[in-house]
């Protein structure tokens, strides 16, 4: 870089500081440095949703019916491997496979072992993290779990277009709760997107449910999932004390769930893998 763009670069900084200090003095819940990634990690996270995405694109092409969760995890990790990436939920907090597979009113952190199945796949490449999961329709669906599955993905685009620079995280939760409450479903509120890329759960907490204009600003560089659990019942949900991992709804009607990791950029939100 020239001596000019080193100061056209400092000029930028001290305007883009400045204004995050505007909002704080507004009383705003600002990001702290260290979520707002610099240039070189962002083409880390890039490279590294890139194989995230391949790897859920080749579950697309290879699941079908009679296919076991087991194979599922064999395809997802063997791929990733083969791609010189991690799968980062393997051993993660004891996490015993390298995929989520959740069926019909599972609601995350299936494991792996018929109807409507989400896959969520997470990749480490180079100390980079990525996150997505879609969900898959097995033989003839229900036409009613076919809208669940649906409305489950309007949910998630209508938070990616509530996701703005300078905006708040409470948009993205509004936009996501009134789609879903407006076809009659439920959100879940006790898992939720997260900030990610330097490490697989990072600050903050993103939320599906709540106010637009609350939470914290939305700044240039973050990256951070959203990922709206809609439930076709009630929102509540316990956890298979089996295996201490996967969630199901508490009343037993189906829940579905997609999922993007982001990045905030100048005039939007860009998809890093979906
Ligand atoms: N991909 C999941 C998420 O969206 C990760 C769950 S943790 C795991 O956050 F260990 F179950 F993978
Ligand atoms: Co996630």
């Amino acid at each position: 870089m020239t001596t000019a763009g080193v100061v056209v670069y400092k000029q930028c900084h001290l305007q883009f500081d400045e204004k995050i200090a505007h909002h704080q003095r507004n009383g705003a819940e600002v990001p702290p440095r260290e979520i707002i990634k610099t240039p070189a990690q962002i083409e880390g996270i890039k490279a590294s949703a890139k194989i995230n995405t391949a790897v859920l694109d080749l579950v697309a092409k290879n699941i079908k019916a009679g296919m076991s969760t087991a194979e599922i995890d064999k395809l997802v990790h063997d791929f990733t491997v083969s791609q010189g990436a991690i799968p980062a939920p393997l051993n993660y907090q004891g996490f015993p496979k390298s995929c989520c597979t959740s069926i019909n009113d599972e609601i995350c952190h299936g494991i792996p072992s018929e109807d409507v199945i989400n896959v969520d796949v997470s990749t480490i490449l180079n100390g980079y993290f990525s996150d997505a999961s879609r969900m898959f329709k097995i033989g003839a669906v229900h036409p009613e779990l076919d809208k669940l599955v649906n409305v489950a993905k309007e949910c998630l685009d209508c938070g990616l277009k509530a996701a703005k620079p300078w905006g708040f995280m409470g948009d993205i939760a509004e936009a996501v709760q009134k789609h879903a409450e407006s076809n009659g479903y439920s959100v879940v509120r006790e898992f939720g997107g997260h900030g990610i890329g330097l490490q697989f759960h990072e600050d903050p907490f993103v939320s599906h449910v709540g106010k637009a204009g609350t939470g914290m600003l939305l700044v240039p560089g973050m990256t951070f999932t959203i990922e709206p659990m809609i439930n076709m019942g009630a929102p509540d949900l316990f956890i298979d004390a089996d295996n201490d991992w996967t969630a199901l709804t508490a009343d037993g009607y189906p829940s579905a769930q997609w999922e993007y990791t982001i990045l905030i950029t100048e005039d939007g939100a860009e998809i890093l893998t979906y």
